[in-house]
């Protein structure tokens, strides 16, 4: 569904659990970065009202999921730590080579962002079995997030793929998946969303 080229290793799931105050601090921060993305594409495409209209609602969402998010923190007696450096974040911008062309600038938004939802929905469907029979709230929780993102994966590929030629975008999108799968094959040791 996702179109993803590598799983996240299960064990993972176990790291997270025992250290859920930086996994959901970390998190939190993802859902503040997610609504700057969102912003920051808005200035592309400041002529089209159905890009405008759902990225400005797609930013209010993120921001809506940074304070749920919180409200979890809160009730599991946690405490909302200082933001990391996404390591992920900052590799998977290294894939694209470096350009001045604000249009493919504008279309690489879209794919790091659509891919960075896609990974995110993975990793939430490998959390919530684990989570189930000790943290049901918190697992029910994932699921409807996991819905969200999903949603949100797709937006941002649709329009990638509406704003430049098809095929081309199809093409980076599976050349940055397959990178994308190297990456994660030596990830999974963190209590973090994506590292
Ligand atoms: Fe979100
Ligand atoms: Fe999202």
């Amino acid at each position: 569904m996702l179109g993803l080229k590598a799983n996240t290793s299960p064990q993972w799931a176990n790291i997270v659990l025992n250290d859920l105050e930086s996994f959901l601090t970390d998190h939190a921060y993802n859902e503040m970065k997610a609504a700057q993305s969102a912003m920051a594409v808005i200035n592309h495409k400041p002529d089209d009202k159905d890009f405008v209209n759902t990225m400005a609602a797609l930013a209010i969402e993120e921001m809506q999921h940074f304070e749920m998010v919180y409200e979890q923190i809160q009730k599991l007696g946690l405490k909302l730590g200082p933001e990391n450096q996404n390591f992920y974040a900052m590799q998977l911008r290294k894939f694209f080579p470096k350009t001045k062309d604000p249009h493919q600038k504008f279309i690489q938004k879209l794919l790091l962002s659509s891919l960075m939802e896609a990974r995110s929905c993975e990793r939430f469907s490998v959390l919530i079995p684990v989570l189930k029979p000790i943290k049901p709230d918190l697992a029910a929780f994932y699921q409807n997030l996991f819905e969200s993102e999903a949603r949100h994966y797709r937006i941002f590929l649709e329009y990638a793929r509406k704003f430049d030629e098809k095929e081309k975008v199809n093409a980076q999108w599976n050349d940055l998946l397959t990178y994308e799968a190297e990456l994660v094959h030596n990830l999974g040791q963190k209590a973090l969303v994506h590292g």
